[in-house]
């Protein structure tokens, strides 16, 4: 089979396709014949080095989109430890979901695991009701987009949401949400009380970490919560550090707020409560609330071109990779 492999840790030109055996499966997997393969903003910093250490050679890429071998039944599988980036994967069948056929391939990869986090983060962590006041970072990224369509599905207002270009800014205002925010234009915390008449936010997803996301502290609303699903190495476009900060209980009691994560771990390890978040997001999907914008599918040999426009933040929705072509 194909495969962007790495050998070694390093920019884009580290991903070389090659020839490489098919996977075996173990007890409890199952080979799938990928179609499509998603990329994730953490794959950039997995094939920098700067985030949980690889053993090399690797395959990036952790979601695909195919067809089981066993059976023909077209899936979308959460590969825990990577080896995306392929003509074939070795499933955990725990980690595999049924696609209906109402959901296109292309969707279901957007859905999986970006829909997934963005449900978590707003749902399960971050326990939003109807009526609050949501803001989310990174609004036109691959999570980011599909948070705003799940806050206002949710019945969240007003939802508001950063994005650092005009252009992504349209495509959030496109999407639904209420007001559109430069994170780098002036203060996010008060920002985010002029955009919540006030009060300040009930809820503010957070990507991105550093400067912006003190701010965004600063722009809750009493019992507001900010929920982290990650953050960026290096620098924001203000020039401030990004990457976890740190908060003291006591800022947090003085204010009657709270800080809590979430991570895409905890639900693919627990099969209802996976099976039960994709089938609500497909029923979305098919009633039209919640659609993934697919910002482009590279060839496998472009796939270190993806990440090179992932980086330089012009993508916008998700981007996949398709593993059959070659260029
Ligand atoms: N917790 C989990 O389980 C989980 C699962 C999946 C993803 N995530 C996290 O969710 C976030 C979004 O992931 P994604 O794959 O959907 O990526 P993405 O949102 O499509 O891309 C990242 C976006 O982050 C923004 N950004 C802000 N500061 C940046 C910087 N210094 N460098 C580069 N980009 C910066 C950019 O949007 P602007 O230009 O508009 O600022 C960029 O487009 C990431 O933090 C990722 O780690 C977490």
């Amino acid at each position: 089979m194909r495969a962007a492999v790495m050998r070694r840790v390093g920019g884009p030109d580290v991903l070389v396709v090659e020839d490489l055996p098919e996977p075996l499966p173990g007890v409890g997997q199952s080979l799938v014949d990928v179609t499509l393969a998603g990329v994730n903003f953490d794959d950039l910093e997995r094939r920098n080095g700067d985030h949980q250490p690889l053993s090399l050679p690797a395959v990036l890429g952790v979601d695909v989109v195919g067809r089981r071998r066993r059976d023909g039944r077209r899936v979308a599988v959460l590969l825990r430890d990577g080896g995306g980036y392929a003509q074939v994967v070795a499933a955990e069948d725990r980690h595999s979901i049924d696609l209906p056929d109402h959901v296109e391939d292309d969707q279901a990869s957007g859905l999986t695991e970006q829909g997934c986090t963005a449900y978590g983060a707003l749902m399960l962590a971050g326990r939003l009701r109807p009526g609050e006041a949501v803001a989310v970072s990174a609004a036109a990224g691959g999570v980011g987009h599909l948070a705003i369509q799940l806050a206002l599905a949710y019945g969240a207002n007003p939802v508001i949401g950063l994005a650092s270009t005009a252009a992504k800014r349209e495509l959030v205002t496109e999407l639904g949400a209420h007001r559109v925010l430069d994170p780098a234009h002036g203060d996010l915390g008060e920002q985010l009380r002029e955009a919540s008449g006030g009060r300040g936010v009930d809820l503010f997803i957070d990507s991105v970490g550093g400067a912006a996301a003190r701010s965004a502290l600063d722009g809750l609303a009493p019992f507001g919560r900010l929920v982290s699903i990650g953050w960026r190495a290096g620098d924001d476009r203000s020039g401030d550090r990004c990457g976890p900060i740190q908060v003291s209980t006591e800022a947090l009691t003085d204010r009657s707020i709270g800080c809590a994560g979430f991570w895409m771990r905890h639900v693919v390890e627990d099969r209802q409560l996976l099976c039960r978040i994709a089938d609500e997001l497909f029923d979305l999907s098919k009633r039209g609330q919640l659609v993934a914008r697919i910002d482009r599918i590279v060839a496998l040999t472009e796939v270190g071109q993806a990440h090179v426009a992932m980086a330089a933040r012009v993508t916008a929705g998700k981007v996949l990779v398709d593993v059959n072509r070659e260029r």
